[in-house]
């Protein structure tokens, strides 16, 4: 397996792959691999000759300080990972937060017509300009013909794809199914930080988006917002922050159902001091 840990020696590499008229995918990842991010690389190595993984804690795109510290960071493990998947076909850049931003470590400020301003862009100031600065910066470096993004993380795939329209960057922008674990929970580099009583209780939070989607069926986006409400007023453990049904395009909340828009439902729950996301598509 090929690892680079500087841009320049990369984008060498990179230089060879193209010169070779070989297609390049990427999977953009912050590390603390799982299968969720396999399922991606899996796919992209389908698809594409190579697949690029950058494994990068991005300082830019978290709000609280101590979440950033709190990172995983396991880049050992997580390269077992990727060659148990490829030897030949993986390559990995790692950089270093100088790398990427110098010693200006700041994010720029983007506008994805107002995708940003919901959800996720509610509860995390600043979340989606740090996530928009990385991932145009690594487009620049890793130049490849396919990216890969999972729909665990929704919002963003939509804010990317949002981002290569508008700046015409290069790159096939892919939404990837959500993995789970056997018990419903969404795959997350952060389910490894949950205490044994919190992770058993978190399979609670799809089983109730999956509840939410037979509901929706017949009653308002109203009454399954409150209900679901209530389902978490009534645990005692899982704390709800958002529950959401919005338009799977302009990811507003729904005000009322029409058969011609497609929604979907976005949670966001604390379990303890993790904080969870998952999502499900009603229709
Ligand atoms: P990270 O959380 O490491 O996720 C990397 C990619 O894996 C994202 O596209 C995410 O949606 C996808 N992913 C995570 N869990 C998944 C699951 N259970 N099923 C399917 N896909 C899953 O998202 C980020 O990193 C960062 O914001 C990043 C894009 C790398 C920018 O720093």
């Amino acid at each position: 397996m090929t690892i680079f840990k500087n841009k320049t020696d990369l984008i060498a590499y990179v230089d060879t792959i193209k010169s070779n008229n070989k297609t390049l995918g990427f999977v953009p990842t912050m590390g603390a691999l799982h299968d969720g991010h396999a399922s991606l690389i899996i796919e992209g190595l389908k698809q594409n000759d190579f697949v690029a993984v950058s494994i990068f804690v991005n300082p830019t795109q978290f709000d609280k300080q101590e979440d950033l510290v709190k990172y995983p960071r396991t880049l050992d493990s997580d390269v077992g990972l990727l060659s148990k998947i490829s030897e030949d076909e993986i390559i990995v850049y790692a950089p270093t937060v100088e790398d990427i931003y110098g010693d200006n470590v700041v994010s720029t400020s983007f506008s994805y017509d107002g995708l940003e301003h919901e959800m996720e862009g509610k509860f995390r100031d600043g979340h989606f300009d740090g996530v928009g600065t990385i991932v145009k910066r690594l487009f620049e470096i890793v130049r490849p013909d396919n990216s890969y993004f999972g729909e665990k993380d929704f919002q963003q795939l939509m804010i990317i794809k949002k981002l290569v329209e508008k700046y015409d960057i290069p790159v096939k922008v892919n939404g990837c199914k959500i993995h789970r674990a056997e018990d419903g929970l969404a795959m997350s580099s952060r389910n490894m930080r949950l205490k044994p009583e919190y992770r058993n209780a978190a399979p609670f939070i799809y089983k109730t988006l999956k509840s939410a989607k037979e509901k929706f069926e017949t009653k308002s986006a109203n009454k399954v917002t409150e209900w679901v409400s209530k389902q978490f007023a009534k645990h005692e453990l899982l704390e709800l922050e958002y529950f959401i049904i919005a338009d799977a395009e302009t990811l507003k909340a729904v005000k009322r159902k029409s058969n011609k828009s497609s929604y979907r439902a976005f949670i966001a729950v604390y379990a303890d001091d993790i904080r969870l996301i998952d999502n499900i598509a009603l229709n």
